[in-house]
């Protein structure tokens, strides 16, 4: 069995389960609890990275971005209590805090050196995109794994990011005809 606490990038990440009586197999539990905590992490990280771009937008289309960026900020804090809950469900434990998110997330850096709304737009939809992967990834990883309310759990999550990600894309160029 993997150590109970582990360090990563200076953060204490916990791996302990509790018992209880869901009805699935303890190391079922477990793979699922510890899929679910990459997209918590993935999530908190995401929504910071939309205030972000929220607070720092500068050029003309301003304050319709500033709105757009707080719509997709507001739509991942949503997912982040009850991903959270998910896993204590399962008997894992939420390893939410900001320096685990930091020390776990597979979501990349944001470019800190964008400016204008293009800029932001790209980078947000960037890191929107991965984000949407990651919990297309961990959804069919679940269902794999054999906990369908979980995956179904994921899925409509899911249809909920990529509308964000959809309203970022509608908003750069109208050229992306495949
Ligand atoms: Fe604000």
């Amino acid at each position: 069995m993997a150590k109970e606490i582990e360090v990563k990038d200076g953060a204490k990440i916990s791996h302990r389960m509790y018992k209880n009586r869901v009805a699935l197999p303890d190391d079922v539990k477990k793979q699922v609890a510890e899929e679910m905590n990459k997209t918590l992490a993935a999530s908190l990280d995401t929504y910071s990275q939309a205030k972000f771009a929220h607070w720092n937008v500068k050029g003309l289309n301003f304050y319709q971005l500033h709105l757009v960026f707080d719509t997709v900020a507001k739509v991942i804090f949503k997912q982040i209590d009850p991903i959270a809950e998910r896993i204590t469900q399962l008997g894992g434990v939420a390893n939410g805090t900001v320096r685990q998110s930091a020390a776990t997330s597979s979501i990349p850096s944001y470019n800190i050196e964008a400016v204008n709304g293009t800029e932001h737009l790209t980078a947000l939809a960037d890191s929107l995109g991965k984000y949407c992967g990651l919990m297309r990834e961990v959804s069919s990883k679940i269902d794999d794994l054999g906990d369908k309310p979980s995956a179904d759990f994921f899925n409509q999550l899911i249809v909920d990011a990529e509308e964000e990600l959809y309203f970022l894309e509608s908003h750069m160029e109208a050229g992306n005809v495949q």
